[in-house]
């Protein structure tokens, strides 16, 4: 309410991203106020619920629906946004050496579409000051991921020395990490997707972890990220082989470069579309994930979560938790828990003790 009514129409005036900042600033400095994170826990804060607690990658999550990357580039905002309900965070994407990003204004707002498009070009000030942040933390409240990619300079031939330094360096305070190779704003990055630059890449991924894990008796895990901008063809290669690797899970997706199912004038910017016209082709790509693999590799659903109902959708598809981001930025945080909610009463509707049961349904029908 509070946000919907007073806070959204003025940062709707705002340009996008200055808009962007001020509530990431805002969050940053709420956790320095004492009592303040309280008072957001106690206003957006998501319960534990028996039903929708879920055990997945040696993690708990008291909650199915987590933060998708892009919005906390730096981890400056952990202790703010884990107050306001969200089951995990993922921040990032973080390159080893911090970069500025495509010249601005690089995020537009396509409001009759529920949408945003952005081309950012991973801005963000790199692994280090990653670090430094969240070495500061004295606690994980919600399991942090951390989501890496490869610097604009970095070629191909040489992204995996950039995933792995990320690794190296993050892997201390990291409760898992994610592999993104699809976003569409780093030139020829979603080539990394295909083909015998995914295989290598990934064996390399898996090959650091493991050695990261058996140093110190753990065993974090790394997923992917993929785009929905792929053909089933591609999607069945790509699947395969991510299978193979030994990665622990796949996210899907993350942006589109189709404008299908949008009007605003903004759809003619260039970049990655998310929010609302990529409900139905996230909860497709998911549902072809799991049933290219069986069920036996976690998918996590990202792209176009708005509703309870969009949710189950993708739990329903073979998603095992879900993550959002546009539907953040145009409902703000009430979200959260109304997305929980929604989800609990969905479940209790078709007869469910809990969400791991849903999971994949659509493929038992
Ligand atoms: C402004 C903006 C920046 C983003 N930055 C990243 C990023 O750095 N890394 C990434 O993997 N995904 C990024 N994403 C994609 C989101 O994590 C998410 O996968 C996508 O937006 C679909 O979910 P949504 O429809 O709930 O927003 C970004 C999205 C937006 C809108």
């Amino acid at each position: 309410m509070l946000y919907r009514n007073f806070l959204k129409p003025i940062f709707f005036r705002m340009d996008p991203e200055q808009a962007h900042h001020t509530v990431m600033g805002g969050l940053a400095t709420a956790a320095k106020i004492p009592g303040a994170l309280s008072i957001m826990k106690g206003l957006y804060g998501v319960q534990e619920d028996p039903m929708l607690a879920t055990d997945l990658f040696g993690l708990h999550f008291h909650s199915p629906i987590g933060l998708a990357a892009g919005l906390d580039k730096n981890a400056e905002a952990v202790k703010g946004l884990s107050s306001v309900g969200f089951g995990f965070l993922e921040v990032g994407t973080v390159t080893p050496v911090g970069q500025p990003g495509n010249e601005k204004p690089r995020m537009f707002r396509l409001p009759e579409d529920d949408a945003l498009i952005n081309r950012m070009g991973f801005n963000n000030k790199g692994a280090d000051a990653m670090l430094t942040r969240l070495s500061q933390l004295k606690q994980h409240t919600v399991p942090i991921w951390v989501n890496i990619g490869k610097n604009k300079v970095t070629p191909n031939e040489a992204a995996h020395e950039d995933y792995l330094s990320c690794i190296r360096k993050l892997y201390p305070v990291a409760d898992l990490f994610v592999v993104n190779i699809s976003s569409p704003n780093t030139p020829n990055l979603r080539n990394l997707q295909h083909g015998e630059e995914l295989r290598q890449l990934l064996g390399q991924i898996v090959q650091e972890m493991k050695l990261q894990n058996e140093a110190v008796g753990r065993n974090k895990a790394v997923l992917v990220k993929i785009a929905p901008d792929v053909t089933e063809e591609e999607l069945a290669h790509m699947t395969e082989t991510i299978v193979e690797s030994g990665v622990s899970g796949i996210i899907a997706t993350n942006t589109t470069l189709s404008r299908m199912g949008t009007t605003n004038q903004n759809r003619l910017e260039s970049g990655g579309l998310s929010g609302k016209p990529l409900t139905i082709r996230s909860a497709e790509v998911i549902r072809q994930v799991y049933q290219y693999t069986d069920g036996k590799i976690p998918i996590i659903g990202s792209g176009g979560v708005f509703t309870a109902e969009d949710a189950y959708a993708q739990i329903c598809a073979g998603a095992s938790l879900v993550e959002i981001y546009t539907s953040f930025i145009y409902q703000g945080p009430d979200v959260t828990r109304e997305l929980a909610k929604g989800l609990k009463q969905l479940l209790q509707r078709d007869g469910y003790q809990h969400i791991s049961e849903a999971v994949g349904r659509d493929h038992r029908r």
